[in-house]
């Protein structure tokens, strides 16, 4: 067997395990920054069934070997073969053996950011997924899992702090003081995915934990030195998690010590390495002065999410990577509940569809589609998608949804009881559910398997004579990727029929499909429910909560829509009814734009009924905040499909804006100057919701003469990031006589924070002008920037392409080229982040013609490059098949 290249194609239908099991794995790193010496001892055991003597094959990836031996002696040439990409024993014994593997590394020439490399100085490992291999030769795999100890050697100036996963059980000190070591032992078997190790000179923020069962926890966070103070709230979110994942799951932590190290450069947000995640700082650094309220919540998230994982990842893990959203979609899910209940639940549930729509539905619909659990894949990293996570998740929720919340506790119970210390898969975790429940999951698994956003089509029809109300509902899932057609999938549909006075009419009987409480099962291609005994013609409020995740069609007219948006007792509905509002008139005015039109006027009782939200005091202002915000540009064009024009889209909507703000600009102005009364910063859900309420207004009020003034007053006087950020952005939007003033200004205030000066670039990124292309391409030029710090690049680069779509998606292409030159230019340093970039382009075919060839250009001009790395291949690749 040899050893699989990269980039060459894995199948699901492919598995097999290994023919030998590492028990326990010793590992010892002699640190320096250019040549690194790792000692592996790795007990190797034959599994059960193995032939005699079948070759081991390991995995590797840029590796230089300087010796490998077998209890204790040297391996003859002839026995192995080494390259940097594996290594092969021939024969091994048929029994229990030791194999010694010493390779050298440079981890400070590691700018892919996998593997062992320097962040500012401080040593650290990002294994997930395939990056263990690039520290030693190893199963690098998460279905080998073995138990791990860790010594690390450096000089005690360089790195005074020496971490690894588990307990610290031994260090010493040369005789001369200038070295010193740790040796770190993790009880736990893991895969290789979950080690790590840190050392650096870095300060510590201690605090403890008691579980509920007693356990004392030593909690730690290392940041760099003068980062301290902003890792309260970090160290703040994550006793809560731990508090909230016993009492809402049951899960304890299980070592007396857990460790976070945020750094600088990380290609991801953080990872969740047993008993040492390792963070990108911006989900761990705060304050406020220079984080957002976004940040705050990103930052609670995140913490929960790594540490939920030492549950649903670490002890339970996945048996191969087919089976990440086993781990991640089933974490998403329990940090959006931890965050539902730290904070709103509507209020999270809204956002949290915002962000599913606009990145897993618009996913789904383009050419990097592929199912929750994908059968193929020629490299893992491009498999951290939305759809892994938030579909993933959604999925978990639509489960929870239709067997009901007490036989999901029982199964969530039997599955963490039954599949302890295992490398699991979606079956064995459907399983639990299916027995817990008594009901048969197999059509469930569809859900899995299908990529594609399913469609359900709802028509009611009202007889009054008979006091009937029937609903027809038919599901429909577009073709994607190798999958032409589809089967249907059981999708909960709550719902509630809506009266006259605004409550939910009482449901005598219902017939032709299952509904429980209130949620209609649709298990077929098409279903039609009878309500009977319904008293007056209902409003139907369909996908509550957004039950599951697909597109509603129902026709409603406008005025049933509006009836929602008024009185629904679902909030979710009641923000999902303006949003549908918005989006039929924004494509038709995207339409008559396109068109060479002029926009159609907004509909009046649609921003009567906006100014009703913003000023009803009963509702909370983060929803009303939501209520007001637009349909984004991006589901705006998924939403047309094809042809699509992103610079009349951008038109429609400002359009839109404008006319809101027009008509409502006294109720607004009111409303924000109310809300100016200085009240000390708090980054809680009530704060942050009447800041999000005031910027939401004074965005509106940027577009009218009413803005002039409010804007530099509120740039002026804010003392928060939230609101310095929302006074910049309108200047900087509307391009303000007191834009560059500003800009100049927060640069000279926060030059000294990165995670600040990344706002500044995001600013000037998405900036709705013809200029940003020719900006964007000066600030790569700004000291500041950076192309080895991924949050810079993703700042700039990826706010352009990702969140700009009207200037990335220029007519001319240079949009295009620019995005396509950088990514090239990347690619060799690292290509995970490449790659992630280049998802900008998988909306390229929906556009109209000539930015569809334009796209294509500079996708096979990125193609034909040599060497391009196997992340870049990947995506290109599917981008253009
Ligand atoms: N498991 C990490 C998480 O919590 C993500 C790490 C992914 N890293 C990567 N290079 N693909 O979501
Ligand atoms: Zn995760």
């Amino acid at each position: 067997m040899m050893s699989r290249h990269a980039g060459q194609a894995v199948r699901l239908a492919d598995y097999q395990p290994t023919l030998y099991a590492i028990e326990t794995v010793d590992l010892d790193f002699l640190l320096s920054p250019h040549a690194t010496l790792v000692t592996a001892r790795l007990a190797i055991v034959p599994r059960d069934g193995t032939d005699a003597g079948a070759p081991l094959v390991l995995d590797g990836d840029g590796l230089t070997l300087v010796s490998v031996s077998l209890d204790g002696r040297p391996l003859a040439a002839e026995a192995f073969t080494a390259t940097p990409d594996g290594l092969t024993v021939a024969t091994p014994p048929a029994r229990p053996f030791t194999l010694e593997i010493v390779t050298e590394i440079d981890p400070e020439a590691n700018l892919a950011l996998s593997g062992l490399y320097r962040s500012r100085g401080t040593y650290c490992t990002q294994c997930e997924a395939e990056g263990f291999r690039r520290i030693t030769y190893f199963l690098d795999r998460p279905d080998v899992l073995s138990i791990y100890t860790t010594r690390i050697e450096a000089p005690v100036a360089e790195a005074p702090i020496l971490l690894a996963n588990g307990n610290q059980i031994v260090s010493g000190t040369s005789a001369d003081g200038t070295r010193h070591f740790a040796v770190w032992h993790d009880p736990y078997p893991k895969p290789s995915y979950l080690f790590a190790m840190v050392a650096g000179d870095l300060a510590l923020v201690r605090d403890d934990f008691v579980t509920a069962s007693g356990r004392e926890v030593d909690l730690r966070i290392y940041v760099e030195h003068g980062n301290e103070d902003r890792a309260t709230y970090a160290m703040d979110a994550l006793k809560r998690s731990m508090r909230w994942d016993e009492e809402a799951f049951g899960r304890e932590y299980d070592l007396d010590i857990f460790m976070i190290v945020a750094v600088s450069d990380f290609n991801m947000g953080a990872m969740e390495n047993k008993g040492l995640n390792i963070f990108n700082d911006k989900y761990v650094l705060a304050a406020p002065e220079t984080a957002t309220d976004q940040d705050y919540t990103g930052i609670e998230g995140v913490i929960a999410h790594e540490y939920f994982h030492n549950w649903t990842g670490n002890r339970i893990t996945c048996r191969d990577w087919f089976q990440l959203c086993l781990k991640e979609g089933l974490t998403v899910f329990r940090d959006q509940e931890f965050s539902s209940d730290q904070r709103s639940r509507p209020v999270k549930r809204i956002s949290d569809v915002r962000t599913l729509r606009a990145q897993q539905f618009t996913e789904d619909a383009g050419p990097l589609a592929h199912p929750v659990r994908p059968e193929i894949y020629h490299e893992i990293n491009n498999f951290y998608t939305a759809t892994v996570y938030e579909k993933g998740a959604e999925l978990i929720r639509a489960l929870k949804t239709l067997i009901g919340a007490d036989a999901f506790a029982r199964g969530m119970d039997l599955y963490f009881d039954r599949h302890d210390g295992d490398a699991a898969t979606i079956e064995d975790f459907l399983a639990c559910f299916a027995e817990a429940s008594g009901s048969d999951l197999a059509p469930f698994l569809m859900w899995y398997r299908q990529a594609g956003t399913p469609r359900v089509t709802a028509r009611g029809t009202y007889d009054a004579e008979a006091r009937r109300f029937t609903l027809d509902l038919a599901q429909t899932c577009p073709p994607t990727p190798g999958q032409p057609t589809k089967l249907p999938v059981p999708i909960p549909v709550r719902f509630g029929l809506v009266g006259p006075n605004g409550a939910d009419l009482d449901v005598t009987a219902v017939s032709g499909a299952t509904v429980k409480d209130d949620v209609i099962h649709l298990t077929e291609a098409s279903q039609t429910v009878v309500f009977e005994g319904v008293a007056a013609r209902p409003v139907p409020s369909l996908l509550r909560a957004f039950s599951a995740p697909v597109v509603l069609d129902i026709d409603l007219p406008l005025e049933d829509r509006l009836f929602l948006l008024g009185h629904d007792s679902d909030p979710f509905n009641r923000w999902e009814a303006a949003q549908a509002i918005a989006t039929v008139a924004l494509k038709a005015a995207a339409a008559a734009i396109a068109a060479g039109g002029t926009s159609p006027e907004t509909d009046r009782s649609f921003v009567s009924a906006l100014g009703t939200v913003a000023a009803d005091e009963t509702l909370d202002h983060a929803f009303r905040a939501l209520v007001l915000q637009l349909p984004s540009e991006t589901d705006i064009a998924r939403e047309i499909g094809s042809d699509v024009d992103p610079t009349a889209i951008a038109a429609a909507r400002r359009n839109m804006r404008r006319a809101i703000a027009e008509a409502l600009a006294d109720t607004f102005a009111g409303l924000y100057d109310r809300l100016s009364t200085a009240e000390p910063f708090r980054p809680d859900a009530a704060g942050a919701g009447r800041r999000a309420f005031r910027n939401t207004l004074l965005d509106y009020l940027s577009l009218v003469p009413a803005g002039a003034g409010r804007m530099e007053r509120h740039y002026d006087t804010a003392d928060n990031m939230t609101d310095r950020l929302a006074a910049l952005t309108a200047l900087v939007f509307t391009g303000a006589a007191g834009a560059e003033a500003a800009l100049a200004d927060f640069y000279d205030r926060f030059k000294d924070h990165p995670l600040a000066i990344d706002k500044w670039f995001v600013v000037q990124a998405t900036a709705p002008s013809d200029d940003t292309l020719d900006t964007v391409r000066r600030l790569t030029g700004h000291p500041a920037f950076a192309f080895t710090n991924p949050n810079r690049v993703r700042s700039l680069v990826g706010a352009f392409s990702m969140a700009n779509p009207a200037q990335f998606n220029r007519p001319d292409g240079a949009g295009y080229a620019f995005l396509a030159s950088t990514a090239i230019d990347l690619d060799p340093r690292n290509p995970q982040l490449a790659a992630r970039l280049l998802g900008a382009f998988r909306s390229w075919r929906t556009m109209e013609p000539g930015r569809r060839a334009k796209a294509e250009v500079e996708l096979r001009r990125i193609a034909a490059v040599r060497p391009l790395s196997p992340d870049v291949t990947d995506i290109v690749g599917r981008c253009l098949a």
